[in-house]
Order: structure tokens, then C-alpha cells, then sequence
């Protein structure tokens, strides 16, 4: 059985390439930031627990770790003086049970769980003091060169700005993931001294004092892909990209149809079964789950949402978390607001706004309508312009349609008002008052007709015309 380990976490540094005012670690790619894929992926791997060290940007990573659900332990880094500092501060704070530690970048996204336990497997079974996770990049450049001995054993680590012209061709560099025991963190760091050049205090140093002592320290080989780092908004991208193809592949191979993947954009939080089918430009993000047999058509934006079997989302629409019940149809060009539950076989047609509204069953909007704050039982059918006037400035009411009724187009209901079980409203009725079951609405001026007056008026502006035109 393998050991337990916990990760220590480097994500204290400021992150000055991204130009922006938010810590690093904090930029989120595909629905979760760039530590919390570091803590996903290592968590799914079997960390124990997590130390992470923090210093630029403190309160506010330290606020998304507490809603991150993960149990974490903070190291305080007040001043950054370099990834061995960074390892110095937390080595007294490490519980004294953790022996096997896991070092990680917090800007990393991409190290998936299944690498991480072949690496840590290799740890465990060469018998390592330290494993580092190195790569061959097709550029070089930025990164500590890995200068290795025999059968895979390494030598040491020689930071960019301190390699000679040979060192700098060196192709293997080191991809910021080590794997280490506790008992050689406490005879090493203890022994690093600041670069002369830099004045920073170099973790990859650790190396060079362990094969001293003649420890066992060793290689590991990861795809330049996993290791890629966040230094800026371009590689930020970059990395989005990967996370969703990931995602959309690992989709594809559980049969789902995607249609033009490359055009499609997924957060990693999605879930979508076997049978659903994807059209092209199309958006998943956060908590929203795509049953099977449901369909997404272009362009279509669903956020925290669940579509369930069979449901069809047309072309343009846009949900928000908002539940789509079996077999409704939403769209195309709808928007369902927070709150939004559609019921089974139930439409939502263009141009249709939903707000915190609940419609039943097979009950049916279907063009150019406003429903907000409402309760709509099943079977109800509401008319082309339906407005629910839900809003006096003040406070929102709410609207009450129940079972069956039949509201007709261009109906304005003054909230807060109901509408009986199998009521009708007639069309172009404003309806501020209850209306009882089974009766018939109608609240319009009556038409007046003036028989001959159109032909009258039509000779008047004629004549007016001629005179002007003299
Ligand atoms: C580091 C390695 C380099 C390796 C590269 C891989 C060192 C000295 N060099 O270089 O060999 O090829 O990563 O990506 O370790 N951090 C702190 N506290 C500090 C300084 C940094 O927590 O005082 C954190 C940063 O937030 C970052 C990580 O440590 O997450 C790495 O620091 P960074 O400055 O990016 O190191 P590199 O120059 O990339
Ligand atoms: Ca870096």
C-alpha cells in the first residue's frame, strides 16, 4: 500500500506577467481557479491534506481556499524570498505524522491525478530521498536545467540565470514537482544559502546538497503539456483550451455527440451523459448537467443548469440556473433567469424571458413573453406578449396561473393576481383583479365602430393636401 502523503503547495508569489490585480492562483480556467485544479488533481491522487504557502494576495486566497471545500493548512510566507524560503517557513508547520510530501507549483493546472500517482508510485517503489518531475520542453528557456547522472539519477538543478552556456543547452529541465521525504527536507534546508546573483533562495539547491550526502534522487519524466505553467493572460488561455478539450474528448469517448468541438466551451465542473448531442459554439459552464437524450443547438450559453432527458434547447438561448424538465423545449433565442423550472414537455419559444418561475407539465409559452415571479400549474397555455407585471418599484409579487387555464396574447397580469383552474383570459386583457375558476376574463375598452368615417377622413387629408400644394 502506498504512503500517505500531503502536498505543499508554492503559491505565494505575485504573478506580475498576468498584469492583473488578482493573485495568480486565483484566475480561473474552465470554472476553477488555477490552485484549485492543483488541489483537485491532488486530492484525487490521495493527499492527505494540504499545505499551502501564501503570501501575495493572502486574504483573498485564503477566502477562496476556505470555499473551496478542501481541508487545508496555511504557511504564511510574509516575505518571498524564493522556493527554498517558501519550503524553509513550512517545514515546522508540516504535522509531524506526514512523511511523504508532495511539492507542487500552484500555478500548474494541467498535472492530471493519474500522473501524479505513477509518479508518487515511482517514489515509493525506487526508495527515493527526493523524485522530481522533469520534462523536455520544446523551449528551454525560464526553466532550472536538470544536469543527470547515471540510471536516471540526478545531479543537480541549475537555475537559468545561473547556468554556464554549456548548462543552458541541457534539454531536461525541471517541471516544479517534486515528490520528498520529510527527513530530507529537514537535513537540506536547513543548508541553502541565498544565490549570489539573485539573492533568492533556490528549492532546486536541495538537490545538489542531497547528492552529496549520496541520496537517492531521481527523475520522472511528465509530457511538457502537464507540466505548462500560468505566467500570463496568453498561456492562461492556452491552458483554458486544453482543460476543455480534455473534457470534451473524455465526453466524446462516453458517447456524447459533440458537434464541432473545437468552437465549444466547457468549465471542467460539467457534466454531460452518454446520448446527449452538443451543436458548435456552444457554452457549458459551472454546476450543469446535461442528461441523456438531451440536445444543445448552436450557440447555446447554459450555466448551473440541468437539462434533462430528452429536453432540446434551440439555437441562441440562454439559461441560467434553471432546471429543464423531460421532453421541454426551450428556445430558440430564450432566456430562462435564476430560478427558471420548465416543466415535462413544456415550451419556452423565441424571445421568451423567464424569472424565478415554476411552469407544470406540457404548459407552454410560446413567443415573445415575459414570466417572472410566477407559479404555473400544468397545461396552461399563455399567449404571444404575455407581460407579468411583477415589479411596482419596490417589491416583486407574484403571479398565480393555475391548472389548464388559457391565458390569451398580449395579456398583462398586474401581480400579485391569479387566474383559476381552467380560466380564460382574453386576449389583450390587463388583469389585476383574481380571476375565479372556470370563468372568462375580458378587461379591454369595447370596440367602437364608425361606420363610412375612415373614407371621410381619407377625402379630408386629400383636400388638405391640394391646398398646400397650390
Ligand atoms: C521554478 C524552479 C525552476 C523550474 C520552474 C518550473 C526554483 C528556484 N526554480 O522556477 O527550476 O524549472 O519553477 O516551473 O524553484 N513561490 C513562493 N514563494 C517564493 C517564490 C515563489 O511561494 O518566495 C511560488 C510561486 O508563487 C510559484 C512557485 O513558487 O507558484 C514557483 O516560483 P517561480 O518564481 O514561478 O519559479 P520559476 O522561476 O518559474
Ligand atoms: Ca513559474
Amino acid at each position: 500500500m502506498r504512503k500517505l502523503f500531503s502536498t505543499l503547495i508554492l503559491a505565494a508569489g505575485k504573478g506580475t506577467r498576468m498584469k492583473s490585480p488578482k493573485p495568480k492562483v486565483l484566475h480561473e480556467a474552465c470554472g476553477l481557479s488555477l490552485l484549485g485544479h492543483v488541489l483537485e488533481a491532488s486530492t484525487a491522487a490521495g493527499a492527505k491534506s494540504h499545505y499551502v504557502v501564501l503570501g501575495h494576495g493572502r486574504e483573498e486566497v485564503l477566502l477562496s481556499l476556505q470555499k473551496s471545500g478542501h481541508e487545508f493548512y496555511e504557511v504564511w510566507q510574509k516575505e518571498q524570498k524564493g522556493t527554498g524560503h517558501a519550503a524553509q517557513v513550512a517545514l515546522p508547520i508540516l504535522a509531524k505524522s506526514v512523511e511523504t510530501i508532495l511539492v507542487l507549483n500552484g500555478d500548474g493546472p494541467l498535472l492530471r491525478s493519474e500522473t501524479l500517482l505513477s509518479f508518487l508510485e515511482q517514489h515509493e517503489s525506487s526508495k527515493a530521498d527526493l523524485t522530481l518531475g522533469v520534462m523536455r520542453p520544446e523551449s528551454v528557456a525560464g526553466y532550472g536545467r536538470v544536469v543527470l547522472g547515471v540510471k536516471n539519477s540526478i545531479k543537480k538543478i541549475v537555475e537559468e540565470k545561473e547556468a554556464t552556456q554549456k548548462e543552458k543547452k541541457i534539454p531536461v529541465v525541471n517541471g516544479g514537482i517534486y515528490a520528498v521525504s520529510r527527513r530530507f527536507l529537514e537535513e537540506t534546508l536547513p543548508k541553502l544559502k541565498p544565490s549570489e546573483k539573485t539573492g533568492e533562495i533556490y528549492l532546486t539547491d536541495i538537490v545538489a546538497i542531497g547528492a552529496a550526502k549520496k541520496k537517492k534522487l531521481y527523475a520522472y519524466e511528465i509530457s511538457p503539456e502537464e507540466l505548462s505553467g500560468v505566467n500570463d493572460l496568453l498561456q492562461l488561455a492556452e491552458v483554458e483550451r486544453v482543460l476543455s478539450k480534455r473534457k470534451i474528448e473524455e465526453w466524446m469517448r462516453d458517447g456524447v455527440r459533440v458537434h464541432s468541438p473545437d468552437t465549444i466551451f466547457v468549465d471542467v465542473t460539467v457534466r454531460c451523459s452518454s446520448g446527449a448531442v452538443i451543436g458548435p459554439n456552444v457554452s457549458l459552464l459551472g454546476a450543469t448537467h446535461i442528461e441523456s437524450g438531451a440536445v444543445i443547438e448552436a450557440g447555446v450559453v447554459v450555466k448551473d443548469s440541468v437539462v434533462k432527458a430528452g429536453a432540446v434547447i434551440k439555437a441562441y438561448s440562454y439559461l441560467e440556473s434553471s432546471v429543464v424538465r423531460e421532453g421541454a423545449h426551450i428556445g430558440p433565442f430564450a432566456r430562462l433567469r435564476p430560478g427558471t423550472d420548465i416543466g415535462e414537455e413544456g415550451k419556452i419559444g423565441n424571445f421568451v424571458e423567464v424569472k424565478n418561475s415554476k411552469l407544470g407539465k406540457g404548459s407552454k409559452a410560446s413567443h415573445l413573453s415575459y414570466i417572472g415571479d410566477a407559479e404555473v400549474g400544468v397545461d396552461v397555455n399563455i399567449g404571444c406578449g404575455f407581460v407579468a407585471c411583477n415589479y411596482d418599484g419596490f417589491n416583486k409579487h407574484k403571479t398565480i396561473i393555475r391548472d389548464r387555464a388559457f391565458v390569451g396574447s398580449s395579456v398583462n397580469a398586474v401581480a400579485p393576481v391569479e387566474i383559476g383552474q381552467d380560466a380564460y383570459v382574453a386576449t389583450g386583457s390587463t388583469i389585476n383583479r383574481n380571476v375565479p375558476a372556470g370563468a372568462l376574463a375580458i378587461a379591454r375598452e369595447k370596440q367602437e365602430n364608425k361606420e363610412g368615417y375612415a373614407e371621410r377622413l381619407r377625402a379630408r387629408m386629400q383636400a388638405i393636401k391640394k391646398s398646400k400644394g397650390k
